[in-house]
């Protein structure tokens, strides 16, 4: 075969572009919407994509079911200040003729270049099976949870990343590293510097400086049912799955960068620490469609400057700056269509000091639209604004909940989930509420 002289350049560019390095990772998550008297079920499909720039890309294929036709909304979520990330969310909203089981892959290359595990590849799978859960009466919720594109550690310090693993049905969540065999990453060679225990945290050990640049994490996480549970396909078909059989298979791939060794380990030195009122680790947080959720992120170092607070989550999350350089807010206002949806967020603060950058732990929160569990609640006064040291405010509140309430129920869920509703709305932590009546 022969090529003319100016078929070549062109030929040359798009093998450039295909092996372009520029790939941090993905996560997709999934939430059942309705089904339909014929059986038709729709399934709302969740996705971050991440790489160095917004304009890079890739699409989910599908490798196995009827995943209906893939059509997806890309939107900036978060990019990291220098230019050294993007990540963007992928929306699909798949209407389906029954609630078969499907796959989805995302193949292509490459990772960002130096990956010292050896990945170069990209590749990741996620099982969707939306069959009907005996326990539950409806389709599984997949384990909810998202990453950053990537996270630094100094090679001299211990750290354990602790990923969020919120399940909505309540299954038990676990993680494991990806299997080359099954398709699951291309390779999935686990980096050598970390730990992977199976809640899903993996643990940095110090190294010394040959441990040091970007590492490729590739976890699969599962969720499954706490007692054996029946699948019924929408043809009256069934499937018994006990308690070690996944119900759902979703990637969680980001990158570790194990930096040059820092003169102090301590959190609030170089590496920035997180100061209240930051919700902890793995907060439930409510708040209702339409109204606005404020996380405040308050942090501090001495030997560093806090520059930038990175954060993955759904892309209608906004995040400003405040008069404070240390202090963050991450503001987000869901829409009817997040309505009953469990959306998780997680940030760390990043500091300067001499160009080198510095992060600090993981935090992670879920925070569920609508009201907490099986009850409504609507405040029926407003909380005169002001700074006075105490308040009583009368509330008068109409519940509904699909099970019969105690008293106890109410003493004990019901106020807690009030409490946990106006704290996120902005009050202070330790107001204290009381049952006056019932009416
Ligand atoms: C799922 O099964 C339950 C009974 O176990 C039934 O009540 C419910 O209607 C079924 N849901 C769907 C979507 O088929
Ligand atoms: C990481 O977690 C392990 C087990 O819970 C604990 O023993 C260790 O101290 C933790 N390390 C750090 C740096 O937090
Ligand atoms: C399943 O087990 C976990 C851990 O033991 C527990 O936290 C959860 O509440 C259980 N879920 C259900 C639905 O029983
Ligand atoms: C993942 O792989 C690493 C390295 O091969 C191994 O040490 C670790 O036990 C594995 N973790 C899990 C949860 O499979
Ligand atoms: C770093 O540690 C590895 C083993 O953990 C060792 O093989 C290597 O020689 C060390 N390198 C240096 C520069 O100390
Ligand atoms: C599933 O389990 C139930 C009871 O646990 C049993 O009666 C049924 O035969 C099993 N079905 C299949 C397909 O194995
Ligand atoms: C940066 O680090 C140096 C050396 O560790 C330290 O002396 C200096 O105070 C730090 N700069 C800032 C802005 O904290
Ligand atoms: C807040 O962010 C804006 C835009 O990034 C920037 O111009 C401004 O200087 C920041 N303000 C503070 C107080 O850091
Ligand atoms: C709130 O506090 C500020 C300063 O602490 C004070 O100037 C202001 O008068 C207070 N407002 C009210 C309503 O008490
Ligand atoms: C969060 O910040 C906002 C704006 O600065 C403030 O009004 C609110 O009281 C803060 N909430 C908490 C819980 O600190």
């Amino acid at each position: 075969m022969s090529i003319s002289p100016l078929v070549l350049p062109l030929l040359l560019l798009l093998l450039h572009a295909s092996r372009a390095t520029h790939f941090y990772g993905t996560v997709m998550t999934f939430d059942p919407k309705d089904t339909q008297l014929n059986g038709a079920v729709t399934v709302k499909l969740r996705y971050k994509l991440n790489f160095r720039e917004c304009r890079h890309s890739t699409s989910w294929g599908c490798l196995s079911g009827n995943c209906g036709t893939l059509r997806p909304t890309l939107q900036v979520v978060d990019e990291e200040d220098s230019g050294e990330w993007c990540q963007r969310e992928g929306v699909m909203t798949q209407q389906l003729p029954n609630n078969a089981p499907f796959q989805l892959r995302l193949s292509g290359g490459n990772w960002i270049s130096s990956i010292q595990n050896g990945i170069v590849a990209w590749r990741a799978l996620t099982l969707v099976d939306l069959r009907n859960r005996s326990d539950t009466g409806r389709a599984n919720r997949s384990p909810q949870t998202t990453i950053l594109p990537a996270i630094r550690v100094p090679s001299n310090c211990a750290r354990n990343f602790s990923l969020l693993t919120f399940d909505p049905d309540g299954d038990q969540v676990k993680c494991r590293n990806g299997s080359t065999t099954a398709g699951e990453c291309n390779p999935c060679t686990p980096p050598s510097v970390l730990n992977l225990d199976p809640s899903c945290t993996l643990s940095f050990r110090p190294t010394n400086s040959s441990g040091e640049g970007p590492y490729a994490v590739q976890l699969v996480m599962e969720d499954f049912p706490n007692q054996s549970v029946t699948l019924t396909h929408t043809s009256g078909s069934q499937t018994n799955k006990t308690t070690s059989d996944p119900l759902s298979k979703l990637p969680v791939q980001f990158v570790v960068r194990v930096d040059p060794s820092v003169p102090s380990c301590s959190e609030g030195q170089y590496l920035p620490r997180f100061l209240p009122p930051t919700p902890a680790h793995r907060a439930q947080l409510y708040v209702p469609v339409g109204h606005t959720l404020l996380i405040n992120v308050s942090t501090e170092a001495t030997h560093s400057t806090v520059s930038d607070l990175l954060f993955s989550g759904p892309h209608n999350v906004i995040k400003s700056n405040t008069s404070v350089p240390e202090q963050f807010i991450l503001s987000w206002t869901p829409t009817e269509s997040e309505n009953g949806e469990n959306q998780p967020i997680c940030f760390v603060v990043q500091a300067l000091n001499n160009s080198r950058k510095y992060h600090s732990e993981l935090r992670c929160v879920i925070v569920t639209v609508g009201i907490g569990p099986a009850t409504t609640a609507e405040p029926s006064t407003t909380v005169p604004p002001g700074n006075a040291t105490s308040y009583v405010v009368g509330l008068r509140v109409r519940l509904s909940s699909t099970t019969p309430l105690t008293d106890d129920d109410i003493g004990n869920v019901v106020l807690q989930q009030i409490k946990e509703q106006l704290v996120g709305q902005g009050l202070p932590a330790d107001i204290a509420l009381r049952l006056k009546s019932i009416s």
